[in-house]
This record gives C-alpha cells, structure tokens and sequence, in this order.
C-alpha cells in the first residue's frame, strides 16, 4: 500500500485519549468488553499511520488511576486483554521498529501482567521508528505526586539542593522523563476533558476532541486531524510574527 506523504509541521508527539470503547459496545446491544477488544484492535493501525506521516512519539491512554472505580468483572477484563495485547503484538512490534514503553505506577497491577510489561519494554528498546508510550494505571496527579517523593528523597539525600529546583527539574522525575511535551492531545467520543492525562507535559499541547467512538476512528480521521494541526499558528506566550 502507498505510504501517505508527512504533511507540513507534523506533531513530533501526539498523545491519544481512547474514549468511546463502553459507549460503542452498548450501541451494538454488546458486553463493555467486546467495545475494549474492538479499541485495542484500533491502536496498530494508528501506530501504522504515526510511521507513514512520520510521526516519531504516539502515547496512548489505556487505563487511568480512577478506572480500578468500574466493576470487577470490567477492570478484570481489561487486564487480561492487555496481557493478550502483549503477548499477541510483542512480535510485530519489534519488527515494525516500534519502542515500547509504559508508564503509570506499574507496581500495582498483577505481577504477570508487570513481567510482559518489562519483557516488551527490553524487547523493543533499540527501535526507533515510532515510540509508542501506553499509560496503564496512569494519573497526571499520581505521576506528579510519585515524582515529588523521588524529588524529596534526593534532596533528603543531599543529591538535590532546593533552591536549585525549576521547571526543568520535575520533569526528570516523571514517567516520561525520556519523552518530549506532546504537540497535540486528541479525545475521542465527544467528551471535551483531558481526565487526569498528561497534566504537566500537556502545558502547551493543541488539544482536538472528536466525536468519533475510539473503535470507529479510522487512519483516514487520523490523518485529517494530523493536516489540522498543521495549519494552527503555536504561540508559546509570545506574539505572533
Ligand atoms: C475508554 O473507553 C477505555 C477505558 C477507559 C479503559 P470507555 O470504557 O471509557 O468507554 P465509554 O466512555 O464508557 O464509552
Ligand atoms: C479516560 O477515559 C481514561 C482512558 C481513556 C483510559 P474515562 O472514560 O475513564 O474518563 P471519564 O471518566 O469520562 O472522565
Ligand atoms: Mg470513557
């Protein structure tokens, strides 16, 4: 198949808020579930589309602080299809030059799916084609909070001297302390909130919410949503030249 052409300023990070997958199962008169399984199927074509339009960071949002509030049999669910998602795209992965990498405090999920998580991450950590980041029991708020504890502690150590501590210190505490800020965070399913994602790496993103469910958004959307962003005019504060 043709690759699509980059488009003039692609996003070098798009980060990617999978909203819809319960709302587009219940449509169809179908479990929560068969919605996640569809979700998941989702996720390789965009990360195809990333390598076309040479997009180099895609992060995804699997499974947030606040989701373990949904029933048993759901959070049970989604647990044990990312084990399959692992199992079953680990090869492909890593033949498609993609570098794995979670974040999200990892040690609270089951330790099976923990060890899968370890083993994709050093089975694909010499790729470079696109970096897809996937936060599981992932929080804005808990990223922080968990970074200001390892902040604390090298200051209690005398590693950190608090009144060297600035913007650019933090970040090296969090999760995605190896990643650049996201240029553009995109919501699916109509919801225009950002639930906890990304709340300090996000400062300066373009955001775009979609109504499209997460199982129906298509390459084709993707694409069109990645030209959008090409047209807007980023300040950062400053005035326009
Ligand atoms: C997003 O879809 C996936 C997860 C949060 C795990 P939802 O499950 O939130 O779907 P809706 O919002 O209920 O339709
Ligand atoms: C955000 O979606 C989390 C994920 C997509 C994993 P939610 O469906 O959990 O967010 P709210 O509850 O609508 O804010
Ligand atoms: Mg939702």
């Amino acid at each position: 198949m043709a690759k699509d052409t980059p488009v003039p300023n692609t996003p070098d990070h798009v980060a990617i808020i999978m909203d819809g997958n319960g709302r587009w199962a219940q449509a169809k008169g179908r479990p929560r579930l068969f919605g996640h399984h569809a979700g998941a199927r989702r996720v390789k074509e965009i990360v195809r589309a990333c390598k076309d339009l040479d997009v180099k960071y895609l992060t995804i949002f699997a499974f947030s602080t606040e989701n373990w509030k949904r029933t048993q049999s759901e959070v049970t669910g989604l647990m044990t299809l990312f084990r399959q998602y692992i199992k079953r795209e680990a090869k492909a992965l890593k033949a498609e030059g993609v570098c794995v990498r979670f974040i999200g405090d990892r040690l609270k999920l089951d330790k099976q799916l923990q060890k899968l998580m370890d083993e994709l991450e050093q089975l694909t950590e010499d790729n470079d084609v696109v970096n897809l980041t996937i936060a599981i029991n992932y929080g804005g708020r808990d990223e922080v909070a968990r970074a200001t504890q390892l902040m604390a502690q090298d200051v209690a150590d005398g590693k950190l001297n608090p009144a060297d501590v600035d913007e650019d210190t933090l970040p090296r505490y969090l999760d995605t302390h190896v990643l650049p800020d996201p240029d553009l965070v995109i919501r699916t399913s109509g919801e225009a909130r950002i639930s906890n994602f990304l709340l300090w790496q996000s400062a300066y993103a373009e955001y775009e919410f979609i109504d499209t469910l997460w199982p129906d958004f298509t390459k084709d959307e993707f694409n069109k949503v990645i030209s959008k962003y090409g047209g807007r005019n980023r300040r950062f504060g400053a005035v326009p030249a």
